[in-house]
């Protein structure tokens, strides 16, 4: 069984989490590459696949949206996870007590639903390094609220990360 993670990545948070489920597969068992979208190359090779892209006003970034298409015909025959790294901060609801993990999803896991019938998806706590943002990312931060909306830090959760792992995993080599 081998498998390859796609990710798409602005500012390095969402390879990094590619990474470790790349890794975190590898150690549960499985064949496991990890690979930039953009330079994805011939896939009909592997038997399933884990894409993730962040999430930006919303968005799946838009390189993977595109691999996607370009793709559909190897991916909606084959074992397709779905992942998102997105909402940044401490707390895990908004202001209405909803979680982010479930109101955080991209616009595109609605269609990509339906067009790939992924075996699951998720979202995960992403990054902010003010360092990192370019200058239209830097203007949002100074707007009113702006940093309220988009606080520094690193909100990875890494052990909900690696059990999302262990979930594919089980799904693809049930022990
Ligand atoms: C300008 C800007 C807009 C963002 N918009 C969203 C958003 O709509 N939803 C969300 O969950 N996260 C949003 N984020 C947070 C990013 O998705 C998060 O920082 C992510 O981990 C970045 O991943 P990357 O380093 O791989 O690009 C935004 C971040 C910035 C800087």
């Amino acid at each position: 069984m081998k498998l390859l993670v796609l990710y798409a990545t602005k500012h390095g948070a969402t390879r990094e989490i590619a990474e470790r489920i790349a890794g975190r597969l590898r150690h549960d068992g499985l064949d496991a590459d990890v690979r930039d979208v953009a330079h994805a190359g011939a896939v009909d090779g592997y038997d399933a696949f884990v894409i993730g892209a962040a999430n930006y006003m919303g968005h799946w970034l838009k390189e993977a949206t595109r691999f996607v298409s370009a793709n559909t015909a190897v991916l909606a025959g084959r074992p397709v996870w779905l992942f998102a790294s997105g909402p940044l901060g401490t707390e895990l609801t908004d202001k209405d007590g909803k979680d982010l993990r479930e109101t955080g999803a991209p616009e595109e896991f609605t269609t990509l639903r339906d067009a790939l019938g992924p075996r699951g998806t998720a979202v995960f706590f992403g990054v902010l390094d003010p360092h990192r943002l370019g200058v239209f990312e830097r203007l949002i931060r100074h707007l009113p609220e702006g940093k309220k909306l988009l606080p520094e830090g690193d909100f990875r959760d890494w052990a909900a990360i690696e059990a999302w792992a262990d979930e594919v995993a089980t799904e693809l080599a049930p022990a």
